[in-house]
């Protein structure tokens, strides 16, 4: 221990397992065995040496605890991770190794088991910063941006809760609802002050679904709101909703309409969750869009010299589609306004559509792309709309769908295009790029029947 205490840990290792031969105190001289060896950088041997330890006492908790920092340390996550659980269950008051256990969860990318697991030492030690830090980190980057600036968006709000009053009116308050995409509970709740008495909603991010369970029961519907923290593709009648619903609601839209996996979800809602007769909420969507120029957007999504080097070769990586704040950037349009797609979300089954359209030009200039907005009916006249014209403190963004290079375009010409979606993600294509001839069709005479893609 002399030569352990000096530094000299090659004479240490040397005694130590000296002492070992002789059986004298395995279980005291073990774990400075392993301490000396792994400062020696021999972290294999280091282990080896808790592992005999282990085998003696099973339950060492100081084994178990370095033992796994030493797999964490050399990237043997799973291993590192069951020596940790382990070592909560026979300490769970002890916020260091909950804490190693939270960091090994978060390292694997079991980000909301880590949420839990830092939660916990944040009961345990309330002024761990760290803990505190990384709790707010990951959960920042399961749950998206744009929750909080939507739950302020009033106009969204509005519309949907005129919607909600109105299907209920039709419907009558015991009707059983599905809303699909509970985020913090809001349109469960706006049903439930509306007398609706049977509402299961489900949420497919764990961690949001847990705090919505929260606002419910503190705004005092917990008994007519059931939070189910799993994806609508995951409930099934009978056990986790009573019946088939009545009313389907959900708002599930991104900002291009179909980024959340709307199609696939309503689809299967209908297969599976809700009556033939349901009310859907929404029951359409289109997205809109006109030809712009602008030279702030310019600088985002195309590049030609950079200090005096040619980088316009890295165009080929530019973004498809870029979210901006419409009434924010400066942009001006080229075109009137043309829609790009439409969605009946009431419908059983959505091909992937691409159609093409000839945009005439109105104005002068370099287009640059498309920004597009969405229009999106509710039921009966209730229609939301976040066109950029009249949209100014709304939480969806609008979205340019860049032109894969810039176009200097001239009233009186037009500019065809390709437009539709693959079913995840809206296609804004100038026809140039098109690998086959697909029927040309004036825009303001659109054909039923869709073109595979
Ligand atoms: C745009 S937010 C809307 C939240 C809330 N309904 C509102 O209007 O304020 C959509 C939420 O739905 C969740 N979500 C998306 N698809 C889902 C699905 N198929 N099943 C359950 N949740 C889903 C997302 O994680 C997100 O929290």
């Amino acid at each position: 221990m002399q030569f352990h205490v000096a530094g000299n840990w090659e004479r240490a290792e040397q005694h130590y397992l000296e002492v070992l031969l002789d059986d004298y105190r395995s279980a005291d001289v073990l774990p400075l065995l392993a301490g000396v060896v792994a400062a020696r950088g021999q972290i294999d041997r280091a282990i080896y040496y808790w592992d005999a330890l282990l085998s003696i006492e099973p339950h060492h908790l100081n084994a178990l605890a370095a033992k796994g920092g030493l797999l964490h340390r050399t990237g043997r996550l799973a291993e590192a991770l069951s020596c940790f659980e382990i070592a909560t269950g026979l300490a769970p008051h002890n916020a260091l190794i909950r804490n190693n256990l939270a960091v090994a969860l978060a390292d694997s990318g079991r980000k909301d088991e880590a949420i839990i697991e830092f939660g916990h030492v944040l009961r345990l030690q309330p002024d761990n910063v760290n803990a505190y830090h990384q709790l707010r980190r990951l959960s920042s980057a399961i749950v998206p941006f744009w929750h909080i600036p939507m739950m302020n968006d009033t106009r969204r709000n509005d519309c949907f809760e005129r919607a909600i009053r109105r299907a209920l009116a039709i419907r009558g308050s015991s009707a059983q609802i599905l809303d699909i995409g509970t985020g913090s509970g809001l349109l469960s709740m706006m049903a439930a002050r509306e007398g609706a008495t049977s509402i299961v909603t489900c949420e497919a991010v764990p961690a949001i679904a847990r705090v919505a369970q929260e606002i419910v029961a503190e705004n005092g519907y917990g008994e007519q709101i059931t939070v189910i923290g799993r994806s609508s593709t995951g409930l099934s009648v009978g056990e986790d909703i009573p019946r088939k619903a009545d009313i389907l609601i959900s708002e599930i839209l991104s900002s291009d309409l179909l980024a959340e996996d709307v199609l696939s979800t309503f689809e299967d809602a209908r297969r599976r969750l809700i009556a033939e007769d349901a009310i859907v909420i929404p029951k359409a969507a289109t997205a809109m869009g006109c030809l712009v120029a602008s030279e702030t957007l310019a600088a985002y999504s195309n590049v030609k010299m950079a200090s005096g080097f040619d980088v316009s070769r890295f165009n080929s990586l530019a973004p498809l589609r870029l979210p901006i704040h419409g009434t924010m950037t400066e942009w001006s349009r080229l075109s009137n306004d043309f829609e790009i797609a439409s969605l009946d979300l009431t419908s059983a089954g959505h091909e992937p559509e691409l159609r093409a359209v000839s945009i005439p030009v109105i104005a002068s200039g370099t287009a640059v792309g498309v920004v597009q907005w969405m229009h999106v009916d509710l039921i009966d006249d209730v229609v939301f709309t976040n066109h950029p014209d009249d949209y100014h403190d709304g939480g969806w963004l609008q979205v340019l769908h860049v032109l894969p290079s810039p176009m200097p375009v001239e009233p009186g010409s037009v500019v065809d295009f390709l437009l539709g979606h693959d079913r995840s993600t809206l296609i804004v294509l100038p026809a140039s790029f098109a690998s086959q001839p697909i029927k040309n069709q004036a825009y303001g005479e659109r054909e039923d029947g869709a073109h595979g893609t």
